[in-house]
């Protein structure tokens, strides 16, 4: 099974250039988790800490009980071993054909055949859908060949932690959805904990078990998704809906008086481009593809957010049990619980307990008991 990942209290800088502050967050062990956050906010630069490939100034990271910015360089490679990257370029050798690109791992940090490391390429290679392009070099292939080359590339050594940065830049949003179903059936064969850096909404919306964002040098939040999806914050209302109402400018931060005057300028009727519908809103989680089992992750997930729920805003609770008893989209926002709930197998009955805790919640900060 996957590891658990813990940050806290993380601080990166370049310089006197901070890039973000104090960023704490679990990747609870073999869960999908996804980072969203406008370009050059250091979603990249997140993901290379947690390898070890850059070195946060301040924090922890602790992977599987090691903190891996106080380990010896011996322990660093060996917690290295335990991760499976896609960076953003996706990174293949441009010389070397994609049978060679994914076998390199296994040829630099094992000792096994070449026999041996045929059946693990060609078995990956398979899993991502390229089979009959193994002899194809990355620069003859399309864009959504080489991210999933790539992805074969960071599965051969077994990881326990996928780390993966915008596997969806550059692909059709067909292309994406298949590779989101792989992100997924990948979680529940191998059960490893992910990590998925991602601008792609829909992605975001259906994939992960766990969102975050990063913005203006700070984590805004992480937490089950449903936090995130029923999120008012308006740095996620904007993000989510692809609005340009909202702190996010074309190049930097808006100040508040911009903010007003677009704001004004909205409800004075001029249309800007920004959709009218508001996307927030949890929708129905993907699932593994037929012909695999039910996602462990899914499970445990689930015990766990009901060990936390009442700790969640109103609006979060009345998402998860929403979707708990299988009711989505608006419907996970309005409180309104008359809808008939569809029950499926993988899902347990919410009990009691917790219609009691969203209860006790929605009364106290809404006050209106419409539950
Ligand atoms: N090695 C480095 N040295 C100095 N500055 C760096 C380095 N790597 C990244 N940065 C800076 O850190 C900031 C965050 O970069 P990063 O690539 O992590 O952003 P990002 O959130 O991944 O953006 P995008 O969504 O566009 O990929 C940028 O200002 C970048 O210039
Ligand atoms: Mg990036």
């Amino acid at each position: 099974m996957g590891v658990e990942v813990s940050v806290e209290g993380l601080t990166k800088s370049f310089g006197s250039q901070t890039i973000w502050q104090d960023v704490s967050l679990t990747l609870p062990q073999g869960e999908v988790s996804a980072l969203l956050g406008p370009s050059g906010t250091g979603k990249s630069v997140f993901l290379k800490s947690l390898i070890g490939l850059l070195r946060p100034e301040r924090g922890r990271i602790i992977i599987d009980g090691t903190d891996i910015l106080q380990c010896s360089s011996k322990e660093l490679y060996e917690i290295r071993q335990m991760f499976g990257v896609l960076f953003q370029d996706g990174a293949l050798f441009g010389s070397m054909d994609l049978y060679d690109n994914v076998a390199f791992p296994l040829r630099e940090h094992t000792k096994k055949s070449e026999s041996d490391i045929r059946k693990i390429v060609m078995e990956k290679l398979e899993l991502n859908g390229l089979i009959g392009a193994e002899h194809k070099l990355p620069g003859e292939i399309s864009g959504g060949m080489r991210k999933r080359a790539g992805l074969a590339r960071a599965l051969v050594l077994d990881p326990k932690i996928i780390l993966v940065d915008e596997p969806d830049s550059g692909l059709d949003p067909v292309r994406t959805t298949y590779l989101s179903q792989l992100l997924i059936d990948i979680n529940t064969e191998i059960d490893a904990t992910i990590l998925i850096v991602t601008h792609n909404i829909n992605l975001a919306r259906t994939v992960p078990d766990n969102l975050g964002m990063l913005f203006r040098k700070h984590l805004v939040m992480f937490g089950p998704r449903e936090v995130l999806l029923t999120s008012d914050e308006p740095v996620v209302k904007q993000f989510l809906n692809g609005s340009k109402i909202g702190p996010i400018g074309m190049s930097e931060e808006k100040d508040d008086a911009q903010m007003a005057a677009e704001l004004a300028q909205k409800e004075a009727g001029h249309h800007d481009g920004s959709p009218d519908d508001d996307v927030r809103g949890v929708i129905r989680q993907m699932e593994a593809s037929p012909g695999l089992p039910v996602r462990a992750a899914v499970g445990r997930r689930q015990a766990r957010v009901r060990e936390i729920l009442h700790t969640l805003p109103p609006e979060a609770q009345r998402g998860i049990v929403a979707s708990l008893e299988g009711r989505y989209g608006p419907d996970s926002m309005d409180g309104d619980y008359a809808a008939e709930p569809v029950h499926h197998a993988a899902v347990d009955e919410p009990d009691t307990e917790v219609f009691a805790a969203v209860d006790r919640g929605a009364h106290h900060v809404r006050g209106d008991g419409n539950v």
